[in-house]
């Protein structure tokens, strides 16, 4: 594309062009496939997912196909027309978290609804609403003009389940999947008014502790005080891996972790937040933490251990008088730069049967892992996506990192070679994961113009072959 053509296509107002109605009708539609990677029940409404999101990108000109993989397929889609010009691959999840618990839910899941301005649905803003932002972003170009970037979609269904397809993807795909930057919107800005550029997601080790006491379930009269008992020696160990200043205990947990730069304190404390209302956004009144740092900082790089589940003994009505023979919890644990989720892993399996009270076995098994991200803002992608927001919101981005995680974005860099540039439409009270999940439509109509402002800006990139 010569740089005149690439002019007129950045000055036409795609705002004009832009078909709400059409874009939140599609949008519908996908979110009304119940495409659960978790649960084995959905694997049909994985395959009509993928199929939607393929015959979609066909008829906007791109070469689509729906890969297997040992798991859940995945869409991969592209349109090389603009030769000479950067590649954008574009990466996203049509997976969703289950549902459960329903009856919270004050509309059906997969029946999305319109209220107060926002779809409320399963997938809404993760990752369905943000993914389908840049598909619809990429059409809204189409009807400016020629696009002024080779574009790729990377499109996965088990993202929600850790990806376990899809290292091996990159690998048997890497040159068919070669680009100059790919661009991920899966995530939260850091605010309602404040457009963010994301350089930072947290790593993951997540394991299950398994405790065995007697051989069968016991009665707790005739055997309590001298048998052991998994639930109380579960509880223990629990409580002594984190000391009084909210430390986590593991040996070498914390070797290696990068400290903040000075820069980065100076910007973090220059972003609008307050305890209070951060506190007061989850209904609690007091932030427990680790001792010495700041929210921002216990959310972004610190890293953390919690029970995200916990289960033994009796759990119906009334009560049972038994001591159970085992007890478990799963634990999560979020890393930070410097902190290798392998490496983790094995401290905590080495640790944890340390801390076993007599009488009981304990068993650490590891389910999944992810490593830590963190891009660097000194680039000129950043500076297109901050131009890009700037151009939709009216004001420059904020920098700031998140604590979530996306394993996969880590082996993007590794295997693929390229930098990652993550642009965030959702917000944290979009309660993905939780109940009643939605999506501002302010927010998705906003993306899908940060996308088409975004591949226009990388499109005066001087990159490429
Ligand atoms: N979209 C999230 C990741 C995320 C969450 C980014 C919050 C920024 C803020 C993603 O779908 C997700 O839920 N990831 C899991 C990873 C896990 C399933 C391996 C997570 O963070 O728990
Ligand atoms: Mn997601
Ligand atoms: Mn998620």
């Amino acid at each position: 594309m010569t740089p005149s053509q690439n002019d007129s296509a950045r000055n036409a107002d795609l705002t004009a062009l832009q078909d709400r109605q059409g874009a939140e009708q599609e949008l519908f539609e996908l979110l009304r496939i119940p495409s659960v990677s978790a649960d084995p029940a959905h694997a049909g409404d994985m395959t009509r997912a993928a199929d939607f999101l393929q015959l979609k990108l066909q008829s906007l000109g791109f070469t689509a196909r729906v890969d297997p993989t040992a798991g859940h397929p995945l869409v991969y889609a592209e349109r090389l027309d603009a030769p000479g010009q950067p590649t954008v691959l574009i990466y996203g999840h049509y997976d969703v978290q289950p549902e459960a618990p329903l009856e919270e839910w004050v509309t059906p899941p997969f029946e999305p609804t319109v209220r107060d301005g926002r779809i409320y649905a399963r997938g809404s803003t993760d990752d369905k609403g943000q993914a389908y932002a840049h598909v619809r972003g990429v059409e809204l170009l189409l009807r400016a003009g020629p696009l002024p970037v080779n574009v790729k979609f990377l499109l996965e269904g088990e993202e929600e389940v850790g990806s376990p397809s899809l290292e091996a993807y990159l690998r048997d795909h890497a040159d068919e999947l070669r680009a100059d930057v790919i661009v991920i919107s899966d995530g939260s800005r850091f605010a309602p008014d404040v457009p963010t550029v994301t350089y930072g997601l947290r790593g993951l080790s997540y394991v299950e502790i398994h405790v065995q006491g007697a051989n069968r379930d016991l009665h707790s009269g005739s055997y309590g005080g001298a048998a052991p008992n998994p639930i109380n020696a579960l509880c223990e160990i629990i409580t002594r891996l984190k000391d009084e200043q909210g430390r986590v205990t593991i040996p070498g947990f914390y070797d290696g972790v990068e400290e903040l730069t000075p820069e980065e304190r100076e910007m973090w404390a220059g972003l609008p937040h307050s305890d209070e209302e951060f506190a007061a956004s989850i209904g609690v009144s007091d932030l427990p933490g680790e001792a010495g740092y700041s929210t921002l900082e216990r959310l972004w790089a610190r890293p953390t251990l919690d029970v995200n589940g916990i289960w033994g003994g009796y759990q119906g009505e009334g009560s049972k008088t038994v001591i159970a023979a085992k007890a478990g919890a799963k634990v999560s644990m979020r890393l930070v730069p410097g902190q290798d989720p392998e490496r983790i892993t094995r401290l905590v399996q080495d640790y944890v049967p340390t801390l076993a009270p007599r009488g009981v076995q304990v068993e650490v098994r590891a389910l999944h892992g992810g490593q830590p991200v963190k891009v660097d803002l000194d680039s000129p992608f950043i500076q297109a996506a901050d131009r890009a927001l700037t151009r939709v919101y009216g004001k420059p981005a904020a920098f700031g990192r998140t604590g979530g995680s996306i394993p996969i974005v880590a082996d993007f860099r590794r295997i693929l070679g390229a930098p990652v540039l993550l642009v965030d439409f959702g917000l944290n009270e979009d309660a993905p994961h939780s109940p009643n999940e939605s999506f501002a439509l302010e927010d998705y109509h906003n993306g899908i113009l940060t996308s088409a402002y975004l591949l226009q800006e990388l499109g005066l990139q001087e990159i490429g072959e």
